[in-house]
């Protein structure tokens, strides 16, 4: 007989936090958010933690390496999208590993033969005034000079004027050889009034740009997540069919951690792969595996050998899976099953294995609630998408300034190992989506998107009488709300002014 169980399920929306004593150390500065990405013994350290409880999705439209880059600098991991070619998201990984604050890859670059039209025509293109120079136009071509605006007058010149003939030669400039601290780059910055600093190799090929207004941003990001060789932490989304190719050429290109994405990750394909990861690589290699909603599933990835468990389904803000085909869980109760599943298994063996909560993030308090019910980090789609450094276009719909941000079940994505049963037939194609394609309003730059929110986060965690994660999950009084508590928790019988309407 099937099995039925005697509540329903619920979503975070349902639920709200009763506050605890707030002492007085309890205040937002002290709040501690770091948390533990994978498994590890009782009394021993995590092999890998974050400052931020927060990842963002597998998804195209989310996580590629711009975001890699914005997310790790603020402190918490991205999982760059495994729905591409194995090249494609190794390309990705070595970009965020190649990145160094403060240091970048000159984006603007011409040859010496090229001109003054040439010049305007790229700035114009890119929005960026500083030109390298190098023999072959290339970021990383034998460094010739720099073009700044300060060189050239617009007016003055003949268009088709050679760059040769008014851009900053190599004897006239300073420069730097590579291996420079950031700290030292910024000195030589300041001591020559410099806007930027070249720092070019042994046989004089240019290496990175170090811009003075980079430096005075790289103060802003004291949580800044990086590895033993100060490199950015990056993950990377796998499945189950191409494992033996992707995984081996995302850890050669240095990904951190791997996770295995799946809308139903309760499945021998599943362990499979886990297995093969830990067989080939013992434990230097991490990965996750999800998702699942229920204590079996938990078990399950947990005894293959997973080091974290992705737990939602169908919770996602583009997601139909329900829809389409009736599997799924309220996000709430697979959060609390899977929790006390956790607690149950850590008392038992000594070992923790930190869950993430995936998808249905509407507000930013539903992030405290997911923490609060036990999961170590949640994972973000349609909030991460919102922002300059998501993937997806900007564009202006209906006079509004909109992002793209489309299901990786949606037919545009066609991740199909995602929304396939695993590696059985090659061949096989789902005919129905699983996803949306969306718009949604965008919302600006990453950081500044981020700090608000986790100063509500911290915030809350105040009210709850909670400095950290565990101390939160200790703590926390939840309750279930009635739909007419959900009423009166908006601004109700009162008239909004125009600008309370819109917002
Ligand atoms: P969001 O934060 O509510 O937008 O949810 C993001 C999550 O939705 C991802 O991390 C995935 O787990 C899930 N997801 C991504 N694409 C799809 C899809 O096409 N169908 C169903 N779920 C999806």
């Amino acid at each position: 007989m099937a099995y039925y169980y005697d509540q329903p399920s619920r979503t975070f929306s349902e639920f709200l936090l009763v506050p605890n004593l707030t002492t007085k150390e309890c205040i937002p500065g002290n709040v501690d958010l770091r948390t533990p990405v994978t498994k590890f013994r009782r009394g021993e350290t995590p092999a890998l933690t974050m400052n931020l409880p927060v990842t963002s999705a597998v998804m195209q439209a989310v996580s590629d390496h711009n975001m890699a880059i914005a997310l790790a600098k603020s402190g918490g991991i991205s999982f760059i999208y495994g729905s591409q070619s194995v090249e494609q998201q190794v390309e990705m990984v070595r970009r965020v590993k190649k990145f160094k604050a403060g240091f970048v890859l000159s984006d603007s670059n011409l040859r010496p033969e090229d001109t003054l039209k040439d010049v305007l025509a790229l700035k114009a293109r890119s929005g960026h005034s500083t030109i390298a120079i190098t023999d072959n136009g290339e970021p990383t071509g034998k460094l010739m000079g720099i073009v700044t605006s300060r060189d050239y007058r617009e007016n003055r010149l003949p268009q088709e004027c050679p760059i040769t003939e008014f851009m900053t030669p190599l004897s006239a400039l300073i420069y730097a050889q590579e291996g420079i601290t950031l700290t030292e780059a910024n000195d030589m910055i300041w001591d020559h009034k410099l806007n930027c600093l070249p720092i070019v190799n042994s046989s004089g090929h240019l290496v990175h740009l170090v811009f003075r207004k980079d430096y005075d941003s790289h103060q802003e990001y004291p949580l800044e997540l990086h590895d033993s060789n100060k490199q950015l932490i990056v993950g990377a989304g796998i499945n189950s069919r191409d494992y033996k190719e992707r995984v081996p050429a995302l850890v050669e290109a240095g990904a951190d951690v791997l996770c295995i994405d799946s809308s139903d990750g309760y499945s021998e394909w599943q362990a499979e792969t886990i297995h093969y990861i830990k067989e080939t690589f013992g434990e230097t290699v991490k990965v996750g595996a999800g998702n699942v909603v229920d204590k079996e599933g938990f078990l399950y990835l947990v005894e293959a050998g997973a080091d974290f468990i992705k737990v939602g389904i169908g919770g996602g803000s583009i997601c139909i899976t329900r829809e389409q085909k009736g599997i799924g869980r309220g996000q709430a109760s697979s959060v609390i099953e899977v929790a006390a599943a956790r607690q149950e298994y850590y008392e038992q063996t000594g070992i923790y294995v930190p869950i993430c909560s995936d998808g249905g993030i509407v507000h930013d308090y539903h992030i405290v609630l997911a923490l609060a019910m036990g999961a170590d980090f949640v994972m973000l789609g349609r909030y991460f998408a919102r922002f300059d450094e998501s993937p997806g276009r900007k564009l202006l719909v209906g006079g509004n300034f909109v992002k793209e941000y489309w299901g990786e079940g949606s037919s545009r994505a066609r991740n199909w190992q995602r929304y396939d049963f695993g590696n059985a037939d090659k061949e096989s194609k789902l005919e129905f989506e699983e996803g949306v394609d969306s718009f949604i309003p965008y919302a600006g730059r990453l950081k500044d998107n981020l700090d608000l929110s986790i100063s509500k986060i911290k915030s809350t965690m105040c009210n709850c009488g909670a400095l950290t994660i565990p101390q939160l999950q200790e703590h926390a009084k939840i309750t279930l709300v009635s739909s007419t508590t959900i009423y009166e928790g908006g601004a109700h019988d009162v008239m909004l002014k125009e600008k309370d309407r819109t917002s």
